[in-house]
């Protein structure tokens, strides 16, 4: 079966951004690609490579999990779990780190960013973090990945890697491809719509997280940085606060350009903005109240148990055979 695998660190509060970026467009794909198996994780190995609270983590964990799954994902063909618990993830990010050259990890714009924001000095994980990612993708033989534009090179990294041991070993791995909506694959924060939205921003009005209560939802909307011009119009160039409102009011209702344009014809910012809190407000609540559901019950704990069981089965396979293919370890028989 056809395989789409995706992650998402639990570090910070989900924000639209994510939401749109990521979880939504998995959602959706799920309608379109319903003869593929998903596999989405909690990364939360990916976590550690920046300092981070233990009990702070573990409560996160949860928390991304019952988010995700309030999203509106289909269980049949999920699978659910949290990527520490399943130790081929850790093995495989070893294993590639063995096919990945230090100049390619320097040219990572993602650890440039980041490793200059350290205060405490820089883990050598925050370093080789691409090879663990490029593992938890190539588990899987992942067909598809689907991830926010800011991946897209990590994506690249993982393709080479993949090329890189065919090329040597044979047909190990699928080479997978990246998928990037159209729309929301960049939200840009509200206060500064040149910078993407970040949950480490550390101004709480430059996001939307998807836990905000309503009013706090349309405030942030109303007091979103825009022109001084008010014609309701998308031009990213001129007008990159307001477009960036667009691309969030067009993730959520795959309305075109030209039918928000003409709507709003005769109306000004204000109106644009009091309609947009409206619309984020009617997609997060329902989300918010699923999430409070499902954060307490033991349903949670099971769906992430199953997600876990049939992982565990794939990846530990994938590791057996590259084990085998490297060389490494003793001559087995091979199972069945
Ligand atoms: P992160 O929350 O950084 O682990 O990212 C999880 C997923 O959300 C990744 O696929 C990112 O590319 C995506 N993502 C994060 N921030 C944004 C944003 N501001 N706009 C669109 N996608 C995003
Ligand atoms: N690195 C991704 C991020 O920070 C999260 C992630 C980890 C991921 N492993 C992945 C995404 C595998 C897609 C596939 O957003």
């Amino acid at each position: 079966m056809k395989t789409i695998v995706s992650g998402i660190q639990p570090t910070g509060s989900l924000n639209i951004g994510t939401y749109l970026g990521s979880i939504k467009n998995f959602v959706k794909l799920q309608q379109k690609y319903s003869d593929h198996h998903f596999y989405l994780f909690i990364a939360d190995l990916h976590a550690m490579t920046t300092p981070i609270d233990a009990k702070k983590l573990r409560k996160k964990i949860k928390e991304l999990a019952a988010l995700y799954l309030a999203c509106g994902l289909e269980r049949d063909n999920l699978s659910l779990f949290i990527q520490s618990e399943i130790p081929a993830h850790s093995q495989m990010g070893y294993l590639l780190q063995c096919f990945t050259y230090m100049g390619e990890l320097e040219r990572m714009t993602q650890y440039k960013d980041k490793a200059q924001k350290q205060s405490e000095g820089i883990r050598s994980s925050l370093f080789t973090y691409p090879a663990l990612m490029a593992g938890d993708i190539l588990l899987y033989d992942a067909e598809y990945v689907p991830v926010g534009d800011d991946q897209k090179q990590h994506l690249e990294l993982t393709r080479n890697i993949a090329e890189r041991i065919n090329q040597r070993y044979g047909e190990v791995f699928k080479v997978p491809k990246p998928l990037i909506p159209k729309i929301g694959a960049r939200i840009m924060s509200l206060t500064d719509p040149m910078r993407k939205m970040s949950k480490s921003d550390e101004n709480v009005k430059s996001r939307i997280n998807l836990l905000d209560e309503e009013n706090i939802i349309r405030k942030r909307i109303k007091s979103a940085v825009t022109d001084s011009d008010q014609t309701v119009r998308y031009d990213k160039q001129n007008k990159p606060g307001l477009s960036n409102l667009f691309d969030i009011r067009i993730a959520i209702t795959d309305e075109s350009v030209k039918e928000i344009e003409d709507a709003y014809a005769d109306k000004g910012y204000k109106d644009f903005k009091e309609d947009l809190g409206e619309i984020v407000v009617n997609e997060l609540l329902p989300i918010q109240k699923r999430y409070r559901e499902l954060l307490d019950s033991g349903e949670l704990d099971q769906i992430l148990d199953e997600g876990k069981q049939r992982a565990e089965k794939i990846a530990a396979e994938k590791i057996d055979s590259l084990n085998r293919i490297l060389g490494l370890g003793r001559k087995r028989k091979q199972k069945g």
